[in-house]
C-alpha cells in the first residue's frame, strides 16, 4: 500500500557539508499498521516523513502510496491523501480563523473524495460532535478564532482536522513535544483512540522512548539515514525503556545520545 524503495536524500551535495540523510531506506507498510519511530538528533526521522508527505523530494528511489507511484509529486498533489501534524502547534491549523472555518476547510476536502458524511447537510451538528469526541468542550466554542485556544486544544484540533476525511496515511513528528506532560499524554491518548478507531495507516516520531513501546503495532529505529531495526508489535510491546535504549546501542554500534528523548516523560 505504502511503499518506499531504495530512498536516498542528500542534503548540501558536492559540497564540504554534505549530509547523507536518508540513505537507501526500504519499507513496506501494510494498511493499518502503526508505526513509531526512533533514533538520535539528525538520524533523518524528519527528512523520511518529509519525503512521504513530498515536502522534500528524494534524490533516488520510489515512493508509492496507494500502488501509485507519487514519488515526483509535489506535496499539494499528495495532500489529500496524507494528514500531517508536527511539533508546532501554530503550523497545522489557520489561526485567524475560527475553529469551524478550519473543519470547513477540511470537510471540503473529504467532500472532493466522496465521503459518506459529505451529503450530511447538518455540518454544525457533524464539526460538534467530533469535537466532543475529543473531550476539551471544543464544541461549544465553534467561532472562537483558533488562535485563542491553548497549545494542547490546537494540537486536539489539528488531529480532528488531520483525520476528518480519513487519510491514507498519517504523519506524526512529535506532535506533543512542545506540549506540558498532561497535555502530552491527553494527545497522545486521543491519538491512539482516533487512530485505532479510524484503523488509519500512521507513522509517528514520538517524543520519548515510552510512547515508542506504547503505542503502534511496530517500532522502528533510525541511526544515520539508515532503519536499522524493525520490531513487531510482541517484542515491541514486552519491552522496557532501558531495554529499548540497549536494542539501539547493539544495532547502531552507538550509544543513544538524544537526552531530550530519553530523559522526556
Ligand atoms: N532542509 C535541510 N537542509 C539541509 N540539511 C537538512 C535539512 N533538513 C535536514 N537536514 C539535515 O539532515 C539530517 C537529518 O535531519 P532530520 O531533521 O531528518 O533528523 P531527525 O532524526 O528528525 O532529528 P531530530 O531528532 O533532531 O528531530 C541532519 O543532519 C539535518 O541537519
Ligand atoms: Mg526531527
Amino acid at each position: 500500500m505504502i511503499k518506499l524503495t531504495n530512498v536516498y536524500k542528500v542534503f548540501f551535495p558536492n559540497t564540504s557539508n554534505e549530509v547523507l540523510a536518508l540513505n537507501n531506506i526500504n519499507l513496506d507498510l501494510n494498511p493499518g499498521d502503526f508505526i513509531t519511530i526512533i533514533g538520535s538528533n539528525g538520524a533523518g526521522k524528519s527528512t523520511f516523513l518529509k519525503v512521504l508527505a513530498g515536502i522534500e523530494l528524494p534524490d533516488a528511489g520510489k515512493v508509492e502510496l496507494a500502488g501509485k507511484d507519487v514519488t515526483a509529486y509535489p506535496e499539494y498533489l499528495r495532500a489529500k491523501d496524507i494528514g500531517r501534524i508536527d511539533q508546532d502547534p501554530l503550523a497545522s491549523t489557520a489561526s485567524e480563523m475560527t475553529i469551524e472555518e478550519n473543519l470547513a476547510m477540511a470537510y471540503k476536502r473529504g467532500q472532493v473524495r466522496g465521503l459518506r458524511w459529505a451529503i450530511t447537510s447538518n455540518k454544525e451538528k457533524l464539526f460538534k460532535e467530533v469535537l466532543a469526541e475529543v473531550g476539551l468542550g471544543l464544541e461549544n466554542r465553534l467561532r472562537v478564532p483558533v488562535r485563542t485556544l491553548s497549545g494542547g486544544q490546537r494540537q486536539a484540533l489539528a488531529l480532528v482536522i488531520a483525520t476528518l476525511a480519513e487519510p491514507k496515511l498519517l504523519l506524526l513528528d512529535e506532535h506533543t513535544a512542545a506540549l506540558d506532560p498532561k497535555t502530552a499524554k491527553q494527545i497522545m491518548d486521543l491519538t491512539g483512540k482516533i487512530v485505532s478507531s479510524k484503523k488509519l495507516t500512521t507513522l509517528m516520531i514520538p517524543h520519548n522512548m515510552e510512547q515508542a513501546i506504547k503505542f503502534g503495532n511496530r517500532l522502528m529505529m533510525m541511526h544515520r539515514g539508515q532503519l536499522i531495526l524493525d520490531l513487531g508489535h510482541e517484542e515491541k510491546s514486552m519491552l522496557t525503556v532501558p531495554q529499548l535504549v540497549e536494542r539501539f546501542s547493539t544495532a547502531s554500534g552507538t550509544a543513544f545520545d538524544d537526552d531530550r528523548v530519553l530523559l522526556a516523560t
